[in-house]
């Protein structure tokens, strides 16, 4: 039988966790792989609140790759006392894409993180100004809250207000994870929402064994009922231009993943990313919307071109290796172990 081969427009993960030091080395070709573009989150241990750490952090991620053509775009990490100034000028210069907005202790490296959203009207005036975008982690951490809770009402408490106030701001709901947030993304104006693969392929039901959380399928979010699922990939699938490519590939060495009873979230998808989306589009009969969902809706978005290169995926079984292993770094593969029937073959 002939192999279903595929061709698409050369994709890009507009979000993703690209780390420093050993684990960077360890992870990078995964993403430069099949990506020309990646966003590389700032919430590094050092998190990037400078031009001068974004530039830093450019070099180092440049240094570690050699062949091929691959840009790395890093948001500024927002703080309660940032340099409004420093900020405007990595803007105009171009060494910012963007901005990220994380609650103070919503996931990982999170604690100089912003504690009250007034505190950052100024820089999103900035932001609206210089028409930039902001990246939301959209989860409200209380204890009142319940987990599962927390992006429901991170938009009814928090940004409903800020899409209101600040109407032209361009805003990405990061790896949306519920009906809830989903339907908010489509049916506002100037947002946009990156969809993970783990989102759309697991639900609680999944993750937990003897009422113990499987942790190397625990991630902030943390996936939720199968209403949801169905809802996330039922945007994705239909090409909803709100809507691209964001692995939120969050990569931990297993000796750190589980220290002490507390589970670091993140889920590492980036050895297979396009395969796993593949996966779930072919699954809903829409492998024809893939490349809109991967390599269109996202640099439509962003204002950037799309990329000119194409790459071919084929439909075809191979089964991923458990674990990447590599410069004293060792992380588990999301899917690790599995079979996948689609493979990127150029
Ligand atoms: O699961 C996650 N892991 N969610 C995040 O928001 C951060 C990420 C990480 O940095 O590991
Ligand atoms: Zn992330």
């Amino acid at each position: 039988m002939n192999e279903k081969i595929i061709e698409i427009i050369q994709p890009d993960d507009w979000h993703t966790h690209l780390r420093e030091g050993d684990i960077l080395k360890t992870v990078l070709k995964f993403s430069s792989r099949i990506n020309n573009r990646c966003i590389a989150m700032p919430n590094l241990h050092n998190p990037i609140t400078s031009s001068s750490l974004a530039i830093k952090y450019i070099h180092e991620i440049k240094k570690n790759f050699t062949s091929k053509e691959f840009t790395p775009l890093i948001p500024f990490y927002l703080t309660d006392n940032m340099d409004l100034i420093d900020f405007d000028k990595g803007l105009k210069n171009e060494i910012f894409v963007g901005a990220k907005l994380y609650p103070q202790n919503s996931t990982n490296n999170s604690s100089n993180g912003v504690t009250k959203l007034e505190n950052i009207f100024p820089a999103l005036e900035i932001l609206e100004k210089r028409d930039k975008v902001l990246l939301i982690h959209g989860e409200k951490v209380d204890k009142n809250i319940d987990i599962f809770d927390r992006e429901k009402y991170f938009i009814d408490d928090e940004l409903t207000n800020i899409r209101k106030k600040f109407s032209n701001l361009r805003i990405v709901l990061e790896h949306v994870s519920s009906k809830y947030g989903a339907d908010f993304v489509a049916q506002n104006k100037k947002m946009g929402g990156t969809i993970t693969p783990q989102h759309m392929l697991l639900t609680k039901k999944d993750i937990y064994f003897n009422d113990v959380i499987d942790p190397f399928s625990y991630c902030m979010p943390i996936v939720k009922e199968e209403e949801d699922l169905i809802c996330l990939r039922k945007y994705a699938c239909s090409g909803h231009e709100n809507f691209f490519l964001g692995t939120d590939s969050a990569p931990h060495d297993i000796k750190n993943k589980n220290l002490n009873g507390i589970v670091k979230p993140g889920i590492f998808t980036s050895p297979a990313s396009l395969e796993l989306y593949a996966e779930i589009f072919d699954q809903e009969n829409s492998i024809n919307k893939l490349e809109t969902f991967s390599s269109i809706n996202g640099p439509n978005f962003y204002n950037l071109p799309l990329n000119t290169n194409k790459i071919k995926i084929a439909k075809k079984s191979w089964y991923l290796e458990e674990f990447t292993q590599e410069n004293n770094i060792k992380i588990k593969n999301f899917f690790g172990g599995k079979k996948l029937n689609w493979k990127v073959i150029q």
